[in-house]
Order: structure tokens, then C-alpha cells, then sequence
């Protein structure tokens, strides 16, 4: 709950074009540019490359038939980069989805809980947002987050 009221406030915060320390407004564009720490994302890289491309592939593009089960009626793994569904999450779901993984019926998707620390989850949120197009971060930060 205190997450929610403070990513209201920090959207507020936005909108009057201020922006957080992730975030800033491009004042002719009006759209929302990142501000990531660097050193944050060299350590998602990290923790994604060791742990994730086998599944979602280097840069997180994984397969473009992310859409169609297999044989044994699963989902793939999705790319996380920008093309597919990833981006129609808010940090916080998706931060559930790594720690809890997928309903095993719908795919292999592994939970993260208690193999990586929360800190590491968060640090490989922020490398695969560093991989979408300017513009779908734009629509996903307006749209997506600080929504379930
Ligand atoms: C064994 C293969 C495998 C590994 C390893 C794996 N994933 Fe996945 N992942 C999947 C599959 C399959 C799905 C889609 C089906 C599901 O959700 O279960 C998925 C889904 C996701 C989603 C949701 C994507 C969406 O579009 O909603 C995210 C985010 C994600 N994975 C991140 C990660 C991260 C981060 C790691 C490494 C810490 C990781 N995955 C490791 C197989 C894997």
C-alpha cells in the first residue's frame, strides 16, 4: 500500500516535470526519459546473463513464436526486450513474476525467490528496461506503471 501511494506521488511529481531520480521529462518531446544508474544495470547484465539468456536469449529476444505453446502445450520463453508482452507489466509484477516464477501449466518460467536477492531482481528489472525503445518506455511508464 505505501508502494502505491508513493508511486502516485511520484507520478505526480512527474507530471509537474520534475521527475525522480529514475526518471526525467524531456521538456520538447514531453516523453519520459530514464535516468538509470549505469552501474545498476552492468549488475543486471550480470545477473541476467548468468541466469536468464539461456531461456530468454542474450538480449532478451529469445524467439518471435513467443505466442504459440510447443508440443507439450507450454509457452516459450517471451522476449523481454521491448517486442512482446513484458512491457504491459508495472515494475511490480514483474518483480512478482521473477521471484514467483509462472503457473507451471503455462510455461517453465523458474521462481527467483531465495536463488537470487531482491536487490539482484531488481537490478536485472532495470537492464531489460534499459533494452526497450525509447518509445515504448514512453507508453509503458504512462500506462503501466504503478498498476497491477
Ligand atoms: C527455464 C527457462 C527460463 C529461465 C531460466 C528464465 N525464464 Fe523467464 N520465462 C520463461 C518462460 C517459459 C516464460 C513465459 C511463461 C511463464 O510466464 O511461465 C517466462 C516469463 C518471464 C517473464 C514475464 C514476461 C512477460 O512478458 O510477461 C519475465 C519478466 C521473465 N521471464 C524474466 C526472467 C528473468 C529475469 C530470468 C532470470 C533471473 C528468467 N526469466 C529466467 C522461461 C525462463
Amino acid at each position: 500500500m505505501m508502494l502505491r501511494k508513493f508511486l502516485l506521488i511520484g507520478c505526480a511529481v512527474l507530471v509537474s516535470g520534475c521527475g525522480d531520480s529514475q526518471h526525467q521529462i524531456d521538456s520538447e518531446t514531453g516523453m519520459v526519459v530514464r535516468n538509470f544508474d549505469e552501474s545498476q544495470i552492468k549488475r543486471g547484465e550480470t545477473v541476467y546473463v548468468a541466469n536468464c539468456a539461456v531461456c530468454h536469449g542474450h538480449n532478451g529476444e529469445a524467439t518471435s513464436d513467443w505466442r504459440k505453446t510447443g508440443a507439450d502445450g507450454k509457452y516459450p520463453p517471451p522476449p523481454l526486450n521491448g517486442t512482446a508482452h513484458t512491457w504491459h507489466h508495472s515494475t511490480e509484477v514483474l518483480k512478482r513474476t521473477i521471484l514467483k516464477g509462472g503457473p507451471p501449466e503455462f510455461g517453465s518460467m523458474p521462481a527467483w525467490e531465495g536463488k537470487l536477492t531482491e536487490q539482484q531482481v531488481d537490478d536485472v528489472i532495470v537492464w531489460i528496461k534499459s533494452l526497450w525503445p525509447d518509445e515504448i518506455y514512453d507508453v509503458w511508464y504512462k500506462n503501466f506503471e504503478g498498476k497491477e
